[in-house]
């Protein structure tokens, strides 16, 4: 298959492969999603086959209009506090909402269950793509499934050019990390991933809200239980009370003659924004192992160290 290439002013042209059941990669403020019309199923199921991802991890549905919400979801009365307060507060922009489905939604969109992740992207192109398309757009952040999520043109290149019928090419993205995933379907809000709405943000509008446990043999949301964001190299993650120990690690290495570096996300200026694209530059380098020290859970970092420890091969405590 041929990928066409768009640049910013061919967005209708985009649309048009979306409105046909086609892929197209589009960039958010986020990451780039993986596009398909979220009411066709046949469309959807590409999705999974272009990534590799396994079919019963569900996607997230993006509107462009909150009245679209309407369309697609089921609103309880409780629910629809909580819903006005995070939208009027966080959209357009890296938030998720977890609501239950209507049946337009197909199976394949909510991997079998029965509700709909949604979100409003705040990024022109990705907003002007689903008005185009006159669709809402199911997307999952667009990688070849367990690899960092794309977050720039080259990224959703190397890993999509000839597989999909297009990619709209734009700049980086800004926040460089995915959502944050909050279900409003349980008793009480849960946080399902954290990403780029801060938790302490979240929390002072949501006072109940809690983090989901990972532990559990049933997690809430699919994807938590899969290895992720993980590039060729091995992520080794020193927790903060093996900080000492990375020079014992290092050492082993060299010694070891195998290539590695050293990454300090606190040294780096927008470290979150960058993360992904460090990490695809490492196996661009052919390096084979990625030592970094883990950073305090605060604001983007919880985001940051959830994503560290699901990349890497091994945590050092
Ligand atoms: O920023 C983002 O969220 C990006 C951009 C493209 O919007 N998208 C993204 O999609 O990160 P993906 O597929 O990589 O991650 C979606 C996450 C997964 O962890 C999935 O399990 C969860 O959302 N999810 C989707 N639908 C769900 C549902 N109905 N219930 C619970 N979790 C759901
Ligand atoms: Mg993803």
């Amino acid at each position: 298959m041929i990928t066409k290439i768009f640049n910013q002013k061919q967005i209708k042209k985009a649309a048009k492969l979306i409105k046909k059941g086609e892929l197209v990669a589009f960039p958010t403020e986020t990451v780039y999603g993986l596009g398909a019309n979220a009411f066709d199923s046949n469309a959807v199921k590409k999705i999974f086959i272009a990534k590799g991802r396994p079919y019963d991890n569900p996607l997230i549905v993006h509107i462009a209009k909150k009245e679209q919400l309407n369309e697609i979801a089921k609103i309880s009365k409780k629910q629809k506090k909580n819903l006005n307060k995070l939208i009027q507060k966080f959209w357009p922009g890296p938030l998720t909402i977890v609501l239950k489905k209507k049946n337009v939604i197909p199976k394949e969109v909510s991997a079998g269950l029965d509700s709909v992740a949604i979100r409003m992207p705040n990024h022109r192109i990705a907003l002007n793509l689903i008005k185009y398309s006159k669709v809402p757009i199911a997307a999952p952040s667009a990688n070849i499934s367990g690899k960092p999520s794309g977050t720039c043109f080259q990224d959703v290149y190397d890993d999509f050019n000839g597989k999909i019928a297009g990619i709209i090419k734009s700049n980086e993205c800004k926040i460089g990390l995915e959502s944050t995933v909050i279900d409003l379907t349980t008793k009480n809000p849960l946080l399902l991933r954290p990403g780029g709405t801060d938790f302490e943000s979240l929390k002072k509008l949501l006072p109940n809200l809690k983090i989901a446990s990972e532990k559990s043999n049933k997690p809430k949301s699919p994807g938590m239980k899969y290895k992720h964001y993980s590039p060729d190299a091995k992520v080794i993650l020193f927790e903060k009370t093996a900080k000492s120990k990375i020079k014992d690690f290092s050492n082993k290495l060299k010694k070891e003659n195998k290539s590695f570096i050293l990454i300090n996300p606190k040294k780096i200026k927008n470290f979150p924004r960058k993360m992904f694209r460090i990490f695809r530059n490492c196996d661009r380098k052919k390096i084979e192992y990625v030592l970094i020290p883990a950073v305090e859970e605060r604001g983007i970092y919880l985001a940051v160290m959830n994503r560290l420890r699901k990349s890497s091969s091994k945590i050092i405590k």
